[in-house]
């Protein structure tokens, strides 16, 4: 069975180091078959920040992904896309070969085949955003998603935690595909919600989101969605 852990917005600079400490220990104890790292790794992109980072990435059990990057197991396929631009683009963009290769790496998997994408920047705004800000030619890439059979997207940025299908924003896509999006896991750049991360199993056709947030002291289960994936697209709620 496929377990995710995805992290995100790590911002090492203005990292809260017991916070960081408490998800090393927790993620070796839980040992997920993939850490999936959606982006924002320092703070200033300064060299201690790097070196900090890379420390941390280290510590990490098994296989991780850091955008961009990819990791394939028979059941499991996930790509990681660099969406981080100048700051001209405030969102991120995908360029066109990007685009290009989410198709040419997907399509050719089989349908059994559980097919991630991940991006820093996000797909579809966070419900009831006044300012949606996503992701720049983020549309064609959910075109070339949807041809390759994508199930499942994963970013951050917002430094927020929510899940959704891109339909309900992008309404002339008509593949089902689920949005997850994390926290921020370890940063003291929290908005209206503690840090959190996401631990994501799959067992076909039902996938689990589980919402791990830090409070006095330790990660704890704050919510778990289960969503189960219908021939009509991705439902919530139904175990
Ligand atoms: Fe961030
Ligand atoms: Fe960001």
């Amino acid at each position: 069975m496929p377990t995710i852990a995805h992290i995100s917005d790590l911002h090492f600079g203005k990292e809260d180091p017991p916070v960081a400490e408490a998800l090393l220990a927790e993620l070796g104890a839980r040992a997920p078959r993939l850490v999936a790292v959606s982006g924002d790794l320092t703070q200033r992109a300064r060299a201690r920040e790097f070196r900090a980072a890379r420390a941390f990435l280290d510590g990490l059990p098994g296989a991780v992904l850091v955008v961009p990057g990819n990791h394939h197991q028979e059941d499991l396929a996930v790509m990681g896309v660099n969406t981080a631009r100048s700051w001209t683009f405030k969102n991120g963009r995908i360029s066109w070969a990007q685009i290009e290769q989410i198709r040419a790496r997907f399509a050719p998997l089989p349908e059994r085949v559980f097919k991630v994408l991940v991006t820093h920047h996000p797909f579809i705004p966070s419900p009831g955003d006044p300012d949606p800000a996503v992701v720049g030619r983020g549309f064609h890439a959910l075109q070339a998603a949807e041809a390759a059979g994508v199930d499942l997207l994963l970013a951050g940025h917002l430094h927020l935690g929510f899940s959704g299908d891109v339909r309900a924003h992008h309404l002339s896509i008509r593949r089902s595909m689920l949005v997850a999006q994390a926290g921020t896991a370890i940063s003291l750049r929290t908005r209206d919600e503690p840090n959190t991360y996401n631990w994501i199993t799959f067992e076909a056709p039902h996938l689990t989101i589980e919402v791990r947030g830090w409070a006095a002291g330790a990660f704890s289960t704050l919510s778990l969605t289960r969503w189960r994936k219908r021939d009509t697209g991705w439902e919530k709620g139904s175990p």
